[in-house]
């Protein structure tokens, strides 16, 4: 390509400070380095986690930054020692690395990587190793992917290559929010053919979540949300019953026990709030019940009687649904291409880059699903 090896300039939104709107920023991207790719963003939607980061995290740290996470896009140069990708490569980035070299990675037990970003410098999520920056200013890559931006580069084991026919303006959505929420109920929680399930939080993690549950074959799946709008949605990914704990004076988790004879066998966290945890690791039958918490919060510290464990419930947590994201999401893109996973039905709202601030004020709203926006076109 034309731009290989040169510095490219493109647009991005940069984040410079907490609570404040992004701005469009022409900014340089620097050629990729050893074991970088350079990647052209076609299309990125907005996650909850960038919300976060922008209006709810304790840790200013993390600024400036470019956001975004959740993103699809196409292989424009590589780095040196780059052979896993060519330039044209359809990808997905993802924000949990997978090495392959070290022993998360060689264990199939779980999807954690001593490389990823995440365990570099998760209060900030945001590693200080960027090539972006603007005005002159270094700008910090959030989640080690920084997606609100025409181009980015990641690291090659935080890449994943997909089916070239796959639609980029929907599978995005396999970078974070739709793998979060169904690989912890497949994955994480191992849900069970005729088995009853509560979800917790409605928003793209938890209807996911809600067609993890279906896939696995649950009986019930009982959709949890304060906003009771959400139950229509959930009901297209299979949900069976709807509570919205704003309708109840008794806890909710009283309420589950009642609706179920005595909980469910698997609940799912999908809304960041460590009462809710609580809640949904008590809405658990005793002996076997299995509660996963999936929602992102560092503000406070999660506690439940001990007893609750004594009993027998088991209480877990996921990130990225327990995928590795080089296996996970390209398998996560053929289960949508042979119409296994629905994709297209957490798409709310299709805008331009320009519109980004928009997108970020519905989600902050609970306005959308999710919002995809269309960044460059292939
Ligand atoms: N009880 C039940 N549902 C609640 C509660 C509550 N107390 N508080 C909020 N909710 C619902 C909201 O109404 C919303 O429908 O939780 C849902 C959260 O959805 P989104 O904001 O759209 O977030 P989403 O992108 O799905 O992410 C959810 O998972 O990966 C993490 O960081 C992410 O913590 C976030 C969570
Ligand atoms: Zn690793
Ligand atoms: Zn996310």
């Amino acid at each position: 390509m034309a731009t290989a090896g040169k510095v490219i300039k493109c647009k991005a939104a940069v984040a410079w400070e907490p609570n404040k709107p992004l701005v469009i920023e022409e900014i340089e991207v620097a050629p990729p380095e050893a074991n970088e790719v350079r990647m052209k963003i076609v299309a990125t939607a907005v996650c909850h986690s960038d919300l976060y980061h922008l209006f709810e995290s304790m840790f200013k740290g993390g600024f400036p930054t470019v956001l975004g996470h959740e993103a699809a896009g196409i292989v424009e140069s590589v780095g040196p020692g780059v052979t896993e990708f060519q330039p044209g490569d359809k990808v997905i980035p993802v924000f949990i690395s997978q090495c392959k070299e070290c022993r998360f990675c060689k264990s199939p037990k779980t999807n954690q990587c001593e490389k990823a970003w995440a365990r570099v410098r998760p209060k900030f999520m945001a590693p200080e190793e960027s090539r972006l920056t603007c005005k002159g200013k270094k700008l910090l890559q959030f989640a080690g992917t920084s997606t609100f931006s025409e181009y980015t580069v990641v690291h090659e084991s935080a890449v994943a290559k997909i089916d070239p026919a796959a639609p980029l303006d929907k599978v995005c959505l396999i970078g974070c929010g739709i793998c979060t929420g169904y690989g912890a109920a497949v994955n994480t929680a191992k849900v069970e053919p005729g088995s009853t399930c509560a979800v917790f939080g409605l928003g793209a993690v938890g209807l996911a979540a809600v067609m993890g549950c279906h896939v696995a074959g649950a009986k019930r799946i009982i959709a949890v949300d304060i906003n009771p709008e959400k139950f229509e949605k959930a009901k297209v990914f299979g949900a069976t019953e709807f509570v919205n704990p704003k309708d109840h004076t008794k806890p909710i988790n009283e309420v589950i026990s009642e609706m179920t004879n005595g909980g469910v066998d698997f609940s799912l966290e999908c809304v960041g709030n460590v009462g809710v945890m609580r809640s949904a690791l008590e809405s658990c039958v005793m002996g076997w019940g299995v509660s996963v918490i999936v929602g992102w919060t560092e503000l406070h510290e999660v506690s439940a009687p001990p007893l609750q464990m004594i009993f027998g419930r088991t209480w877990k947590g996921s990130v990225f649904g327990g995928f590795k994201g080089k296996y996970g999401i390209p398998s996560m893109v053929k289960a949508y291409m042979d119409k296994k996973v629905k994709l297209d039905e957490f798409i709310t709202h299709n805008l331009s880059f320009d519109q980004i601030n928009e997108a970020v004020e519905m989600m902050k709203h609970g306005k959308c699903i999710r919002t995809v926006l269309a960044v460059s076109t292939e």
